[in-house]
């Protein structure tokens, strides 16, 4: 399509290209020797260099809010530093709007992350000396901007964050939630394009955190910044991500959105970590659902209605309208009467309510009409029976839960897990997240 390249590149905010972070004085000669094919543990056995990022790639589009999962060591941070240029990258590029930030200055590159790129930190360091409203616009007078504006710009993003009200207090006076709420306001005071968060709400206490993420979704969805957030946490990422990268030992191992990952995992690595998740919250109807095969348009009669119901072996039929809107349910045995009695419209023995669901309902949430309906539960759009979910599809996709979900704590993901290959996956992951705690 012509143009197609062009548009494409617009619309990527950011974009990764073979990026590698090695520590160590001989960071350069593991790079080459990684590229020509040496394993990492070799490398790390015999110079003094300790990959943290090994051949990243991956794009983050404009709006988006794009996770970067893995367990404590996996390279997360060192990435997500990367992408600022906070940490030099080894090698591999990192292009902003289509700049590529390690061809820079210093000067330039403290140009841009001033104009584009805020960071907000797991701990948030306030300034214990300044009010709420100081350390707020505190991104905005590193930036020169004139007190007057600098107030409204915070003011603004206290209320976003749900702070209004706080900004002559201190941070001491605040709970833990509310002050990393003042480091997200920090980071949207600065009207910046792009978030990088890190860790940004694993401190915070469960409730407190689903309010944060609640709240991100909500202001991303009106700022429309582009977020890159990092968490070792699979539920907070399958939660916030539009599409969630998936770490280990350096590499991306598999990039996706949370439905892509939960179906197809790309490794047997992501297969045992996405144990943890609570699929019933994430999967949803649209990606279960299927063909309707017991619907009839509703103009085909009692007759026809009959004839399908005995040819499927079911005992109530969908009826639809033109374009396949979704006109309610018919049972056998009033088709039959209807039948005997020489009834020919289908009109007056429909039942329109119907537990209809969305393509977006969690599947969570179709257990208990699916219990109640005996027919396969039907999937509408805009009125339109767009697919059904057979009670079969909803049971099977629930199975595959192996294990509840306890996504707490760095590395914790050891618990209940039965397959020995994953166990014995697990057992590695495990020793090198805990070799690599601080
Ligand atoms: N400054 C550093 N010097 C040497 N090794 C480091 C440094 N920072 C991080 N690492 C190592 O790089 C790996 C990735 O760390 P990090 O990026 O912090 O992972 P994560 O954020 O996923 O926990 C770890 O093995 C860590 O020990
Ligand atoms: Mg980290």
């Amino acid at each position: 399509m012509p143009g197609y390249g062009v548009m494409h590149n617009l619309m990527n905010k950011l974009e990764i290209k073979n990026l590698y972070k090695i520590f160590g004085k001989d960071g350069l000669r593991a790079y080459e020797l990684i590229r020509n094919g040496v394993s990492l543990d070799e490398v790390r056995g015999c110079l003094d260099a300790f990959p943290a990022v090994v051949d990243a790639s991956f794009d983050v589009k404009e709006g988006e809010i794009f996770v970067v999962m893995g367990l404590s060591g996996s390279g997360k941070s060192s990435l997500v530093r990367c992408m600022n240029r906070l940490y030099e990258p080894t090698a591999g590029s990192i292009s902003i709007d289509g700049v590529d930030l390690t061809r820079l200055s210093q000067k330039e590159l403290r140009r841009l992350r001033l104009e584009k790129i805020s960071m907000v930190f797991q701990h948030f360091a306030l300034f214990p000396h300044y009010s709420v409203l100081e350390n707020t616009g505190w991104g905005l007078e590193v930036k020169g901007v004139d007190k007057a504006a600098i107030k409204t710009k915070a003011l603004e993003a206290l209320e976003m964050v749900g702070l209004s009200g706080w900004e002559d207090k201190y941070p001491h006076q605040l709970s833990g939630g509310m002050q990393q709420r003042v480091g997200l306001a920090r980071a949207l005071a600065t009207d910046t394009n792009i978030l990088l968060m890190d860790e940004a709400f694993s401190a915070l206490d469960p409730l407190i955190r689903n309010e944060m993420q609640q709240q991100l979704v909500m202001l991303q969805g009106d700022l429309q910044k582009t977020v890159v957030f990092i968490t070792h946490d699979l539920n907070e990422a399958m939660y916030l991500g539009d599409r969630i990268a998936i770490m280990k030992d350096g590499h991306i191992e598999q990039i996706g959105t949370a439905e892509d990952i939960l179906r197809n995992p790309a490794t047997e690595y992501v297969a045992a970590f996405i144990e943890q998740v609570d699929r019933s919250r994430v999967l949803t109807a649209g990606s279960i659902m299927s063909e309707p095969v017991a619907v009839l348009p509703i103009w085909e009669g009692p007759s026809a209605a009959l004839r399908t119901m005995r040819e499927r072996q079911v005992s109530a039929l969908h009826l639809v309208g033109p374009k396949q809107y979704l006109l309610g349910v018919v049972y056998a045995d009033e088709v039959i009467s209807a039948v005997r009695t020489g009834e020919s419209e289908l009109e007056p023995l429909v039942h329109p309510e119907v537990p209809a669901v969305g393509q977006s309902t969690p599947i969570a949430d179709l257990l208990v009409s699916s219990a109640e309906y005996m027919l396969p539960l039907p999937v509408v759009e805009e009125g339109k029976l767009v697919g059904v979910v057979p009670r079969v599809a909803l049971l099977m996709a629930l199975g595959e839960r192996v294990n509840a979900s306890n996504g707490n704590g760095d590395g914790d993901v050891s618990a209940g897990v039965s397959n020995p290959a994953r166990e014995r996956e697990l057992q590695t992951v495990g020793v090198s997240s805990a070799s690599s705690a601080k």
